[in-house]
């Protein structure tokens, strides 16, 4: 790219609506990246087709994202924001990095074990080879850095081992990925069951685009204890202490000014106060989705500009593997 700010590839599957713990664990920190770094965001559609989907639904999920990424204050002139299937190099190069991936690694994959055991009755080939695909997200525009959870860790542990390899093999071609930690993101649990993540299926899952009545609903219903004091202890109160980190998140105060804040509330008030502050950070968001998400064809001029500044960029890196590999070029 032309300046020599780093890059970063990030993306999001167009599954579902994101959750306040994608927002907080991932898409909060792009909005704050893009101001130090050069940043590909994709709607990785290709991705979600490792689970059966109504085409129809697809389309709303990846046109929805598209209008959140803007949403959320993306900026599309500074940053390259795409559809994946709109760069055909991610699928030819993840055919020839297939090659270089081994099954007994891909075997050891843990989302692998769990998806399969998820989907038992559509184990496909793409779902074992889908840290490839991913790996190609990556490497095809010299990433520098790579934001993840700690869900994506191993996928990004083989993008990295996959360049390492190719390039013992052809010589420096593909820049090894490092993984980015941001600004310390939240990790949000689930607000029915705080000992697990917040996940899009639950449905106590705040959704960024649910109402605010909605919103406040799910946070009054969320699980404390009967304790009454709030204060943070993940072990013993993990329903106060989840909602008390996300209050940190949103506002930014730490863990023991936001304890000290609540000292003496009942948990009605504390409640109250999360539901407002999470009402408050999503709604102009939700309104300038609202604005986009019924303009489609600017949400589509967006995703052509983008798709062809990933094509210049995905096919420089591309046409160089083709020529390591002895594929002809005319
Ligand atoms: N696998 C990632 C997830 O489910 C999405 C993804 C696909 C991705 N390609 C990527 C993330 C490249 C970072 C970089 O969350």
């Amino acid at each position: 790219m032309e300046n020599n700010k780093k890059i970063i590839f990030s993306g999001m599957q167009p599954s579902g609506t994101p959750t306040l713990g994608n927002y907080l664990g991932a898409l909060k920190n792009w909005n704050i990246m893009q101001k130090d770094y050069r940043c590909l965001f994709s709607v990785v559609d290709l991705h979600a087709l490792t689970v059966r989907r109504e085409p129809k639904e697809l389309r709303q999920a990846s046109l929805s994202l598209m209008a959140l990424y803007i949403a959320l204050g993306l900026d599309p002139s500074e940053n390259i924001i795409f559809y994946q299937s709109q760069v055909p190099q991610h699928t030819q190069l993840s055919w020839i990095l297939n090659c270089y991936a081994y099954v007994g690694e891909l075997n050891r994959m843990t989302q692998y074990k769990e998806k399969s055991a998820k989907h038992s009755e559509n184990i496909n080939s793409g779902l074992f080879t889908y840290p490839v695909l991913m790996a190609s997200d990556i490497l095809l525009y010299q990433t520098d850095c790579v934001p993840v959870g700690e869900d994506q860790r191993q996928h990004l542990e083989i993008a990295r081992d996959i360049a390492i390899r190719f390039n013992n093999i052809y010589g420096e071609t593909f820049k090894v990925p490092e993984s980015y930690i941001g600004k310390a993101g939240a990790r949000v649990m689930g607000l029915q069951d705080p000992e697990k993540k917040m996940s899009k299926s639950g449905d106590d899952a705040i959704s960024i685009l649910d109402d605010p009545k909605v919103i406040m609903n799910k946070v009054k219903r969320a699980v404390t204890d009967s304790d009454a004091r709030v204060y943070y202890d993940p072990s013993n109160k993990p329903g106060i202490s989840n909602m008390l980190n996300i209050y940190s998140a949103i506002t930014g105060k730490s863990i023991e000014e936001c304890s000290e804040e609540f000292a003496g509330a009942g948990y009605g008030d504390f409640k109250k106060a999360v539901g407002e502050v999470i009402i408050n950070e999503l709604e102009p968001v939700q309104k300038k989705y609202n604005e986009l998400i019924s303009n489609k064809d600017y949400l589509n001029s967006i995703a052509k500009e983008g798709a062809e500044k990933a094509q210049n960029l995905a096919f420089r890196t591309y046409n160089k593997v083709c020529k390591k590999i002895g594929l002809i070029q005319i």
